[in-house]
């Protein structure tokens, strides 16, 4: 079974660890990194920019040899590149041909609930969808996975539908993925997730490394088997349809595969110029703790955070990234020689995870590029609104906040709209906390390093036994949002609150 075969304790020491492939591997550094294009709108018309995506089972070369089945946005791993403008709403006309569910999420986008894909929001697949009845419908086994004793089958629509974003925000690096209740976790895993780029003037007027210089960086871990098929631990049988048995995935999906942009271990042929490089951990449980491995050592000069730019640069020789968490940084790769290599490493990891992808300096180009002292302004949040306190905990093979499991249908609280409130988020493990409908602030963390906290967030990492106070603002829509733990394991065993924005 997938999980005896997990004997490493994960990253945040909770057992188990990563899952080992059985597949043969490439050597790292081997397979060019896949530069992705933007996905082409349908149509442009008032409304704003049109998009079609169907969601599809396709096979996939991931592992060179080998074809991987997978669950993809348009067939594809990772989903299409979008690339859009703030301001103008995109628009999404998504349709089902997955046997399962699926809800789509926009990570960082400051959408309206009817939009923001909550987990409840089901685009059916079209088995169901032709069921006239619900009842029936849920019992069927087409469902796929593990029968759920709390999909409400409540908020179901058809096969297909548009998610209008409005766009209503800064530039910044987003990234979409499935978002259903209780199967986020093995439907990303599976290839549901992709980059949504935000653009606007202020960041385009500045002198940051563009075009072909600025390199988005998906970064996600996966495991493979024998005949390449990408291992999951719910795919263990005797996981299945065991009330609480969801609980034993304690540490989350970790692989022992890193992937960039859906290659593993890719290298990317780089001139001796300065990149901007989007970095996004689209892990479903893996942190990582960058480092840039050239001679000389190396660093990241960070310019932009969740949501978007700094107030100024921030330099750092190491860069923890959380699942779900997005750094935007500078790279001048000038500081190396022609012929030279510089290997961007993940010092949380062993082996294979150990490292990341490697860039390889092959020439010298002129470059007029800088990162300016000042990049943006940035409003400081005065906390003038409700203080509350949020407990992530895991109690007795429960996972939940402030005692409860998720349930939809009940808010744990109701957030008054444009007041600054105060978060207190505390917990005894780890956790990426995340917040939908509001970009937010770190005002102070009891412990470990605010250094990667600059700036708008909309995910934060609690590391064990820490506390973190957060000043946000929801001040975009009304009404129903969700706050969850992003180690998407942890959110599907209900570690995920809904609350209104009144
Ligand atoms: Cu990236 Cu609620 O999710
Ligand atoms: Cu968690």
């Amino acid at each position: 079974p997938a999980l005896a075969s997990c004997a490493k304790p994960g990253n945040d020491g909770i057992n188990p660890g990563t899952l080992e492939s059985k597949a043969k591997l490439p050597q790292p550094f081997t397979v060019p990194l896949p530069i992705p294009e933007p996905l082409a709108p349908t149509s442009t018309d008032a409304q704003g920019a049109h998009y079609a995506m169907t969601l599809r089972q396709a096979e996939v070369e991931i592992l060179p040899g080998y074809k991987t089945a997978i669950y993809g946005y348009n067939g594809t791993f990772p989903g299409p590149y979008l690339d859009v403008r703030a301001g103008t709403p995109m628009v999404v006309h998504q349709t089902n041909q997955l046997p399962v569910p699926i809800v789509t999420h926009l990570h960082g986008g400051l959408t309206p609930p009817s939009d923001d894909g909550f987990p409840t929001d089901f685009v059916l697949p079209k088995a169901l969808a032709d069921m006239a009845d619900p009842a029936k419908a849920a019992s069927m086994p087409g469902m796929g996975g593990m029968p759920s004793m709390h999909d409400p089958l409540a908020h179901m629509t058809a096969v297909e539908r548009d998610y209008v974003f409005p766009l209503k925000q800064r530039a910044a690096t987003l990234w979409y993925h499935d978002h259903r209740m209780d199967f986020t976790g093995a439907q990303v895993w599976k290839g549901l997730f992709g980059l949504c780029v935000v653009r606007d003037d202020e960041d385009d007027k500045l002198p940051l490394p563009k075009g072909e210089r600025e390199i988005p960086l998906l970064i996600a871990d996966r495991a493979f088997d024998a005949d390449g098929q990408l291992l999951y631990p719910v795919d263990d049988p005797t996981l299945l349809g065991k009330p609480g048995m969801k609980g034993s995935i304690k540490a989350g999906a970790q692989g022992d595969v890193i992937l960039v942009n859906g290659a593993p271990w890719p290298f990317l042929e780089v001139a001796a110029v300065k990149y901007r490089l989007r970095l996004v951990n689209a892990s479903n449980a893996r942190r990582y703790e960058l480092k840039l491995d050239g001679p000389g050592g190396g660093e990241f000069v960070q310019v932009g955070s969740d949501g978007g730019l700094l107030a100024a640069p921030v330099t750092h020789s190491t860069l923890h990234i959380s699942p779900a968490e997005r750094f935007d940084v500078v790279v001048d790769f000038s500081k190396y020689p022609v012929g030279s290599t510089v290997t961007l490493k993940n010092a949380a990891g062993d082996g294979g995870t150990a490292k990341v992808m490697q860039f390889k300096v092959t020439s010298k180009a002129s470059d007029e590029s800088s990162v300016p002292a000042r990049l943006s302004t940035i409003e400081k949040l005065v906390v003038d609104g409700e203080k509350r306190r949020l407990v992530f905990a895991l109690k007795g093979g429960e996972w939940q906040v402030n005692g409860k499991s998720f349930d939809p249908a009940k808010p744990l609280l109701k957030a008054e709209f444009g007041k600054v409130e105060e978060w207190t988020v505390t917990s005894v493990e780890r956790h990426p906390v995340h917040l939908h409908g509001a970009h937010f602030q770190v005002l102070k963390r009891a412990s470990g390093s605010g250094d990667y906290d600059e700036g708008w967030k909309d995910t934060v990492e609690l590391s064990p036994g820490s506390e973190i106070t957060l000043a946000v603002r929801f001040d975009a829509y009304r009404g129903r949002y969700v706050a969850h733990c992003h180690n998407l394991e942890h959110e599907d065993m209900a570690m995920m609150a809904a609350f209104q924005v009144v």
